[in-house]
């Protein structure tokens, strides 16, 4: 694509222009945005740039790892990795409220980010995979009424507290654009088609109380339709599939024994931009399929839902 190969060059010099030999500070996620911001930048700048990469323990199965070998390994941008899953389950125990989790999870996030960036002597800049759409929604909410439905989280406010000047490379791009332009860096196909992921993480899957055990089974459930979506050609069809654990344990019989488990939902919808969506029409045989393996395969989990409400009047996480 010779025109993103020339946005590419295009967007190296400006960042170059800007940055001088100065140092950047880019938050890392694992989605697609920041990683193509990351990855733009590291040619700009080469190891001008660090990464932070704050994990709160709320990711999906093996991502934290891959999200270290990719970055720190194969395109050798220096990483820190703040594990955290500690300081962030410690603050949720015994928190269910929905609110007060993002909360709370978004709190700690940003005092993480700032404490490991303070690490960073001389940084500068802090850079952001921010989209024109999210300029477009910041500009057009602001004085307007509004009713949080959910409150996102993001380091906003974090670049004037701590002095920091902005870098955002993806300013002008929508969302396909942001992908093609991954391509023009060489990031993975399966990386850059991926589904978008909550900045909560798996905290807003897991209703109710959160705990260790909980987000491990909700890791293997999840592993396992996201597998079976991919195995029946159906994943670029769906705008995001996930599983949720339900905070209510039910009956069941497994060989000639009771068993007594979580019960989970499957989710999936199809969406254009994730303000509206409909849940996606699986046949009753993938949907059978689906469910036998989970319980088959997932211990702690027994019994096995499909979500088939839309957005509106349902969201499309669950909390
Ligand atoms: P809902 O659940 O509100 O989600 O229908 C719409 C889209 O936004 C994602 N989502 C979030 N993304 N931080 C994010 O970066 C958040 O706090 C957050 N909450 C929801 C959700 O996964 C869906 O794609």
């Amino acid at each position: 694509d010779w025109t993103m190969a020339s946005y590419k060059d295009e967007a190296i010099r400006k960042i170059r222009e800007q940055v001088g030999d100065r140092r950047v500070i880019c938050g890392l996620s694992g989605g697609v945005d920041s990683s193509v911001a990351a990855v733009l930048i590291h040619e700009a700048i080469g190891d001008q740039l660090t990464c932070v990469f704050v994990d709160h323990g709320l990711l999906r199965l093996n991502e934290a790892d891959e999200v270290v070998t990719m970055f720190r390994d194969h395109y050798n941008i220096p990483l820190i990795h703040a594990d955290e899953a500690d300081l962030f389950l410690g603050a949720l125990e015994g928190v269910s409220d929905p609110e007060i989790k993002r909360k709370t999870i978004g709190k700690l996030f940003i005092d993480v980010f700032q404490r490991e960036a303070e690490k960073i002597e001389g940084a500068e800049f802090l850079a952001q995979g921010t989209l024109y759409p999210d300029v477009i929604e910041s500009v057009s909410f602001s004085g307007g009424p509004s009713v949080t439905i959910k409150s996102h989280h993001n380091v906003g406010g974090l670049p004037e507290k701590m002095g920091l000047k902005l870098v955002e490379p993806l300013r002008e791009l929508f969302k396909d654009e942001v992908r093609a332009l991954g391509r023009e860096l060489g990031l993975p196909a399966s990386f850059i088609g991926r589904h978008p992921f909550p900045g909560p993480g798996l905290a807003i899957r897991c209703p109710g109380e959160i705990t260790r055990d909980k987000l491990e089974i909700l890791r293997k459930a999840d592993a396992v339709f996201i597998d079976q979506i991919r195995k029946h050609g159906l994943y670029d069809e769906i705008w995001q599939a996930f599983v949720a654990i339900l905070p209510v344990r039910t009956v069941g019989v497994m060989g000639d024994g009771r068993t007594y488990d979580y019960a989970c939902a499957l989710r999936a919808v199809t969406s254009v931009d994730g303000m509206t969506a409909d849940y996606y029409p699986f046949t009753h045989e993938f949907l059978g399929e689906t469910a036998t393996r989970i319980i088959n395969e997932v211990k702690g989990i027994n019994r096995c839902t499909y979500d088939i409400t839309s957005k509106p009047p349902g969201t499309i996480e669950w909390e």
